[in-house]
């Protein structure tokens, strides 16, 4: 990976929608040796330098683009911004954003030819809002950078000196920065980025492959302390345009996880953190439920509902029991523990299950979950009192498409159904158009309001645009 400074356009995050305005931070990259970017709306706005690491800055100002001045400039270039009404919406949803080994050493245009297309859309129809659902970057390399951390998680070591600790974390946390910052200045990417403004949910590649699920060894020791560390303030910096030290305001109270809400016209979107206190045993810990209670209230007649990892979806768990039969499948077991439908969080997954549907159950109330993470897309739902509750997945953006055979094989386990509510069946369909429920294509998912009513679309790479799903 390149270690020179590195130049990026800027990149919007929402911090709040009200009255026929958005309030935004814009973060861009300098080289460190470089001028500070001269930012402007209506008038010119200060900025202020969040960190410099790899000799490149992270700039950040905090901005209002409003519906009589729907834009911002930097450094001369301007940028138009759709302002977000009571009307007509779209939401562009995208997850697995990079791949486990040499994902930054791919063709620039291979990589990002999803985002392209997201990009040559808004030329003729406005995106208002981009959520980005998890693994928004594959850090899986990054503890390749230390010896200390090289053979993570299968070795680890029993002690790490005072000075040991803090050039592991510099380099943690420079390798972190530097898959961030890449990222950052790529076309196709960061033309999406500079004009519609993001909220982002981790998953377990922003910090490293299967965070949470993994060996107690691994998981316990002081070098799992030091990478959740350095991954967390890149995390801040990356995809909530914060401080390292910051608690980004559109999240709830606790310091330690990071569930959010926001609220535009009519609209809801909440995002629990599913990683930050993860362990084998636990999805979430007792605060993080307590603020998903809180987040899930008084909602908006629409609630997107982001959860990392799929809520609905077909009775895996049989397949972890049948793994844990050979130590060879050691591997696919932490994956499948990753899941909700984990024997192991079988409780919590039924009180995620109750806790959406209650919202969905709600007068004039409906809710849709969002889920990144198996590359593929698939859809499923929930028979609740009401109707059916959508499970959308769409997974990855970039992340190549897994075998065609993986797609039939999910398909085929998709025909068990899971109930884990009693008189509440999960079925899983194909998307529309599509013959079975599990699509092997690279893809986002975009959420159209049109004369008030929700519906989901597909872009595939290889079939394009499904039909609209009504959600
Ligand atoms: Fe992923």
């Amino acid at each position: 990976m390149s270690i020179h400074a590195i130049h990026s356009g800027p990149m919007l995050f929402l911090r709040a929608a009200e009255g026929g305005a958005l309030r935004l931070a814009v973060t861009c990259l300098r080289p460190a040796d470089s001028p500070a970017p001269v930012i402007r709306t209506t008038d010119r706005v200060p900025v202020e330098a969040l960190t410099t690491r790899a000799g490149t800055t992270l700039w950040r100002s905090e901005i209002v683009v409003t519906e009589s001045h729907p834009r911002y400039e930097v450094d001369g270039t301007a940028y138009e911004v759709a302002i977000p009404d009571e009307g007509d919406m779209t939401v562009a949803f995208t997850s697995c954003n990079g791949q486990e080994r040499g994902d930054l050493d791919r063709s620039e245009e291979e990589r990002n030819l999803m985002w392209a297309r997201l990009h040559r859309r808004m030329g003729h129809e406005p995106v208002h809002l981009l959520l980005h659902g998890g693994d928004q970057i594959y850090a899986d390399e990054v503890t390749e950078s230390h010896p200390l951390s090289a053979k993570w998680p299968d070795e680890v070591p029993e002690e790490i000196s005072a000075a040991e600790r803090h050039d592991l974390r510099e380099t943690l946390a420079n390798g972190f920065f530097l898959r961030y910052a890449t990222q950052r200045a790529q076309a196709g990417y960061g033309d999406v980025v500079s004009r519609v403004p993001s909220l982002c949910m981790w998953d377990d590649h922003d910090i490293c492959d299967g965070w949470g699920s993994l060996p107690q060894k691994a998981q316990n020791s002081e070098l799992a302390t030091i990478l959740f560390e350095a991954a967390r303030e890149a995390f801040l910096l990356f995809q909530f345009g914060c401080r390292g030290d910051e608690h980004p305001e559109i999240c709830s109270g606790r310091t330690s996880a990071f569930s959010w809400r926001m609220d535009l016209p009519g609209l809801s979107v909440i995002a629990p953190d599913l990683r930050s206190t993860r362990t084998k045993r636990q999805v979430m810990d007792a605060h993080s439920w307590a603020d998903l209670d809180s987040l899930l209230h008084s909602t908006e007649a629409q609630t997107l509902l982001i959860s990392s990892v799929p809520a609905l979806g077909p009775r895996l768990s049989w397949v972890e029991r049948a793994m844990k039969l050979t130590r060879r499948m050691e591997e696919y077991e932490d994956d499948l523990r990753d899941q909700w439908q984990s024997y192991a969080h079988r409780d919590e997954w039924c009180r995620f299950l109750r806790a959406l549907m209650a919202v969905h159950d709600g007068e004039e109330t409906s809710l849709a979950v969002l889920s990144g993470e198996i590359h593929l897309a698939m859809r499923a739902t929930m028979k609740t009192d009401t109707g059916h509750m959508h499970q959308l997945v769409a997974s990855g953006i970039s992340h190549p498409a897994p075998p065609e055979k993986m797609a039939i094989a999910l398909s085929w386990l998709a025909r068990l159904g899971e109930a884990p509510l009693k008189g509440h069946p999960i079925r899983m369909h194909p998307l529309p158009g599509q013959t079975r429920p599990y699509v092997a294509q690279r893809n986002y998912l975009l959420l159209r309001r049109r004369e008030g009513q929700w519906a989901a679309v597909w872009d595939l790479e290889d079939s394009g645009e499904t039909d609209p799903l009504p959600i």
